[in-house]
């Protein structure tokens, strides 16, 4: 009788508490909502356990980074506040971070959203960027993939992006954020370090990688302002046995070669090319396209060029670096004629990124071939009788299109007098 009385006690103790979680859960969904509470309820995933969106045939070192919560990340950038924004880029914001051990991250938040792309992005660049590992490629430290929430987990670099160091002036700062100045030897290691970069992804990396989309926004800058080149995004596989491959444009305007532009003809010569360009920039501390400045001076290889042909090539530097701290008249003007080289019309004609370092890290006194002219625009055709201002927005209009931007060129073919001889200088 007492045990019946005992187990009836139970029954009733346990009905009562059953009663209690679910006018609880009931109280929570009302106020706190129910987006929250899915969250709440969902079975936490062990940090180091590799989703399944993972699974299947990717390649990579998917386990040496870190899956985060949602929540983990909404918390470190103070709820993706706006003072927190680093920049944006083509997939969405860029967020500072600090992880609850007090590191500081960068958090990219792909908008997945809005194109499919984003989605294939993030998958691409995870994968990619765990197969790779150099000191200048920055690291990866993790991801996270909830719901329709796709963020990537960067290394914070505290001298954030190089376009924001070069073209300070340009884009007018406020004097109090004025961002450090780069003197020559500055200047010169970070060229150095993203040659070094794009030879790791070029020909030592275990997969062969083209970029795609070297620019000044995608190099990053550490504490010691060792560059470090990030977006694998637009990358892609290169197999070994193709000798090009054809897709859909992706990349930069400005930076993107010639016959990648116009044809969809893709290789490591490309991104080569994109190197020349960034070089030129970071001696002359100006974007590659100024439509603002006379006409002979828009282009930046053209500019270039006529200076070279000229042998004026040092009015290219940035002022404030000539004469500046570790400045070597010598030493510029090689780098510019490497620079010249990478920007050649015919991919073939380019040197590789190992030969472009071993140029780069040589004797000043020893010399190197002579660039062909670069393709470039052709302004008298493209102006013809018409005044000015109507030619500049007739310029502005072809610009806006990969194949437009470069469509008043000289084929690069004919610009070919050899290929490139990959035992010269030796
Ligand atoms: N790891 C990082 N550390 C510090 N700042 C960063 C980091 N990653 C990105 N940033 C900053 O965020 C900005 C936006 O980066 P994001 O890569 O999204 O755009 P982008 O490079 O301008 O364009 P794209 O989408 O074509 O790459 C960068 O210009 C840079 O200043
Ligand atoms: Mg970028």
């Amino acid at each position: 009788m007492a045990a019946a009385d005992t187990s009836r006690v139970f029954l009733i103790l346990i009905i009562a508490l059953v009663m209690v979680i679910v006018v609880l859960l009931g109280i929570c969904w009302r106020f706190l909502g129910p987006g929250i509470m899915r969250r709440l309820l969902r079975p936490r995933r062990c940090p180091s356990e590799v989703p399944e969106y993972f699974s299947g045939n990717m390649s990579g070192n998917l386990r040496t980074i870190t899956y985060f919560d949602y929540v983990t990340l909404k918390k470190a950038t103070k709820d993706f506040h706006q003072k927190n924004q680093l920049g944006r880029g083509g997939f969405g914001p860029v967020y500072l971070g600090k992880l609850d051990d007090g590191r500081k991250v960068a958090v990219k938040q792909l908008s997945v959203g809005k194109s499919g792309q984003g989605e294939s992005e993030f998958f691409m660049e995870v994968n990619m960027i765990t197969s790779i590992q150099h000191k200048n490629l920055v690291r990866l430290v993790g991801c996270c993939s909830e719901g329709t929430e796709r963020l990537l987990v960067y290394e914070y670099m505290k001298n954030k992006s190089l376009d924001k160091i070069l073209f300070a002036a340009a884009d007018a700062p406020a004097p109090a954020s004025a961002p450090p100045f780069l003197n020559w030897r500055t200047r010169h290691q970070i060229i150095i370090g993203i040659g070094r970069g794009l030879q790791y992804l070029h020909e030592e990396s275990n997969l062969r990688i083209v970029h795609r989309d070297i620019k000044a926004s995608n190099i990053l800058l550490d504490d010691k302002f060792q560059p470090k080149i990030s977006d694998f995004g637009l990358a892609r596989f290169f197999p070994e046995d193709q000798t090009y491959l054809s897709t859909a444009f992706a990349g930069t305007l400005g930076y993107t070669a010639p016959e990648y532009a116009i044809r969809g003809e893709l290789t490591v010569k490309a991104d080569t090319y994109s190197f020349g360009v960034l070089v030129l920039e970071i001696i002359s501390s100006r974007k590659n396209t100024d439509l603002n400045l006379p006409n002979e001076m828009q282009y930046l290889p053209e500019h270039a060029w006529r200076l070279y042909e000229q042998s004026k090539i040092l009015e290219l530097v940035d002022g404030r670096v000539q004469g500046g701290e570790g400045f070597e008249e010598k030493e510029v003007m090689l780098v510019c004629q490497i620079a010249l080289l990478c920007v050649q019309p015919y991919p073939n004609s380019r040197p590789a990124m190992s030969e472009v370092v071993r140029m780069l890290t040589m004797k000043t006194d020893q010399s190197i071939p002579a660039p062909a002219k670069p393709a470039f625009l052709d302004r008298k055709n493209l102006n013809g009788d018409r005044d000015a201002a109507s030619s500049d927005t007739a310029t502005m209009e072809m610009m806006r299109s990969p194949a437009g931007y470069w469509m008043m060129t000289p084929s690069p073919m004919l610009e070919v007098d050899r290929p490139y001889d990959m035992s010269f200088g030796k």
